[in-house]
């Protein structure tokens, strides 16, 4: 068991800093991962964990086998760092992110390196598409398992997963990269449990989050969920998913193998059925 840094730093923090957890009974409005991530757009590609992406999407392409101009739906994409990538290979990409911050620096970095691509701001637990992809993914917690602190963290993960269920062709695959439940339980202790920072029922962690502004200091409260493969593989299948393989995702170490115990992520790779 290790709980020597809790809260977890797992994104840079020039302006950022943890500052502690709050129980999780101290319900606030719904969603605040926008405010962060709104606040945090500047300086996401800073996080180490973004370093990868070439290889990263030689991956997903290597799991995917499309051909050229298929469509890609990138959900929570973020600063759009797979979507750019898999547009200037040729693939026609969609990518959705609840952060007009995120995809402010998305759009940015596409007219930088010329290419096009869909941005839409939408909340994936309530996103509709309005066509059908080859293929999706939803990599490094692209909003499933990023809660707000109000929602049921079951119903949640499942609504997203069943809008890219929904907007997705028979036979297309899928990737997710998601926070791993074995770290949080190893790196969390009976205090923390008691102080209501990490719930065992839920595999939920709350941390608060600090940075400075123009206008001063701001501070949200998050909340994110970790996940143990027979839950994730139960609610793929239940969303009607064929699941092909799940191991170890963390950023950086991708690849069809074996999951850690103390890392971050795992991945799932499926298919929705011909
Ligand atoms: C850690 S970033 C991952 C971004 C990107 N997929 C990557 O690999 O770099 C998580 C992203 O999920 C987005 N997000 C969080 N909750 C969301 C939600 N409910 N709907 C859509 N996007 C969400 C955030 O705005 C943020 O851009």
């Amino acid at each position: 068991m290790n709980n020597e840094n809790a809260p977890e730093k797992r994104f840079f923090h020039k302006s950022f800093e943890v500052r502690g957890n709050l129980p999780l009974s101290q319900k606030v409005q719904k969603n605040k991962w926008q405010e962060f991530f709104d606040g945090h757009a500047p300086i996401y590609m800073e996080n180490i964990f973004t370093q990868n992406t070439v290889k990263e999407v030689d991956f997903i392409l290597n799991e995917f086998n499309l051909t050229e101009g298929s469509s890609i739906l990138d959900m929570g994409c973020g600063t759009g760092r797979h979507g750019i990538e898999l547009a200037k290979r040729g693939y026609k990409v969609t990518g959705v992110d609840l952060s007009p911050g995120m995809l402010r620096q998305a759009k940015k970095r596409a007219g930088e390196e010329g290419v096009t691509v869909e941005w839409i701001q939408s909340d994936a637990t309530l996103f509709t598409a309005s066509k059908k992809f080859d293929a999706a993914i939803c990599l490094c917690e692209g909003a499933f398992c990023l809660l707000g602190m109000s929602d049921d963290p079951i119903e949640h993960d499942m609504a997203i997963l069943k809008n890219i269920y929904s907007a997705l062709k028979p036979g297309a695959g899928f990737i997710l990269t998601t926070l791993s439940g074995y770290r949080k339980v190893r790196r969390n202790t009976p205090e923390d449990v008691q102080k209501g920072i990490f719930d065992p029922i839920t595999l939920t962690e709350t941390i608060t989050m600090d940075w400075d502004t123009p206008e001063g200091k701001k501070s949200v409260q998050l909340r994110e969920r970790g996940y143990v493969p027979t839950e994730l593989k139960l609610l793929f299948r239940q969303v009607g998913f064929d699941v092909d393989f799940i191991g170890g995702g963390t950023a950086g170490n991708w690849g069809r193998r074996p999951i850690e115990l103390d890392e971050m992520e795992i991945m799932i790779i499926a298919k929705k059925p011909e």
